[in-house]
């Protein structure tokens, strides 16, 4: 979407993956406290997001969304003017049906009251989930619907379409939303993240700026993920230029996850255009490489041991789509250290866990240009 946000995937939080509906105005304020205190807003993170579950069970006799009182005792404007005062951005949920997905009254229908509400509270990011009734409409008409009220509102609200990849999204979403839910829901656990993973082959015809694949938020540090698996969890989502949402309780986290989270080398991949996200180019049993054009002409890229025993993992700088050298610098993003490779670029891999590496030499590569399929169709 060309509204002049998410030119690069948007990074932040969200307190889904962890509190679920047991939100309040508290965690959101310490929330948004630690994401400075902790490094990560340095690191990029910028959205603190609110999901489901806070408002009340009905609209109030003008037929607006009231913040629950309980949970939000000083309202909406007054969390957005904190979170704003900490130098970052507050986000909030509906859906594009008639409840949310826990049954809360959602926007179809009221798409413009809804947007101009959030406008009025100073609101920086909308997630738009697909439950309730859809009265019969297509997924793209109420996509589309909320899409023009958020930009009648002329304020600059980031719009994260959450329709779990029905309809194939991908292939008109660039218009329509700042990114796109390709898959279900993640859960913490590696099966899970490895689905999605296997979900994504193929949709890199469809993402750039402006408008991003969202193989769901993070679950780094959150629940039966082990930091080994977090590391492969964080090189993958980065590679693909997936949106950055961390879903796990940053006040508690441990360094080994704040470490994770703030790899800013890792970060500047996902935060990199270089004409194509990252795909996969190879597989053998548990075994994949996958890479991505840095805009420099380097590539990046995720040797990933999906298999539960430490194993090797290779591949070389030809079929990483470099020309060639009579050496290659290759930079270990995770030991944060450089070495140089005639060709071969390999490591050994535990199980669940993943190297990443940035390759440079053999002169700068074309980069490989893709037609962003949707690009220049509608109104963006
Ligand atoms: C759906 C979404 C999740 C979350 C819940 C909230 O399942 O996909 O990310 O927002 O709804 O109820």
């Amino acid at each position: 979407l060309d509204n002049g946000l998410a030119r690069t995937p948007q990074m932040g939080w969200n307190d889904w993956n962890t509190f679920f509906c047991n939100i309040n105005e508290s965690l959101i304020r310490q929330t948004a406290d630690v994401m400075v205190s902790s490094g990560m807003a340095a690191a990029g993170y910028k959205y603190v997001n609110i999901d489901d579950c806070w408002s009340t069970m009905s609209r109030d006799a003008n037929g607006d969304l009231v913040a629950d009182p309980q949970k939000f005792p000083s309202g909406m404007k007054a969390l957005a003017d904190y979170v704003h005062g900490k130098g970052l951005k507050l986000g909030i949920y509906s859906s594009a049906g008639t409840t949310t997905c826990a049954g809360y009254p959602a926007s179809l229908g009221y798409e413009r009251r809804d947007a101009a509400l959030w406008a009025s509270w100073g609101i920086d990011y909308l997630k738009y989930d697909n439950c309730g009734d859809h009265q019969g409409r297509s997924g793209q008409q109420r996509y589309t619907a909320m899409r023009d009220a958020l930009a009648a509102t002329g304020r600059p609200i980031v719009y994260s379409l959450c329709n779990w990849g029905q309809e194939s999204v991908w292939t008109w979403g660039m218009p329509v939303g700042n990114s796109w839910r390709t898959t279900g829901d993640i859960a913490a656990n590696w099966n899970s993240v490895m689905g999605i993973l296997d979900q994504q082959v193929g949709l890199e015809a469809y993402s750039g700026p402006g408008g991003w694949n969202d193989p769901d938020m993070l679950e780094v540090g959150v629940g039966a993920l082990t930091a080994t698996e977090g590391r492969a969890h964080f090189s993958l989502w980065s590679l693909l230029n997936a949106p950055l949402i961390a879903g796990n309780d940053i006040r508690s986290m441990s360094a080994e996850t704040r470490s994770i989270l703030t790899n800013t080398e890792v970060i500047a991949v996902n935060q990199d255009w270089g004409g194509r996200q990252g795909h996969k180019i190879s597989d053998s049993g548990n075994l994949e490489v996958w890479r991505k054009p840095m805009a420099n002409g380097s590539v990046a890229v995720v040797l990933l041991n999906r298999g539960t025993s430490t194993s090797t993992v290779s591949t070389t700088a030809s079929a990483l789509g470099l020309g060639s050298a009579s050496a290659y610098s290759v930079r270990d993003l995770w030991a944060h250290t450089t070495s140089s490779s005639s060709g071969t670029i390999s490591a050994s891999v535990p199980g669940h866990g993943a190297a990443m590496y940035i390759v440079t030499g053999g002169g700068i590569v074309p980069t490989p240009t893709v037609a962003i399929k949707g690009v220049g169709s509608g109104r963006c």
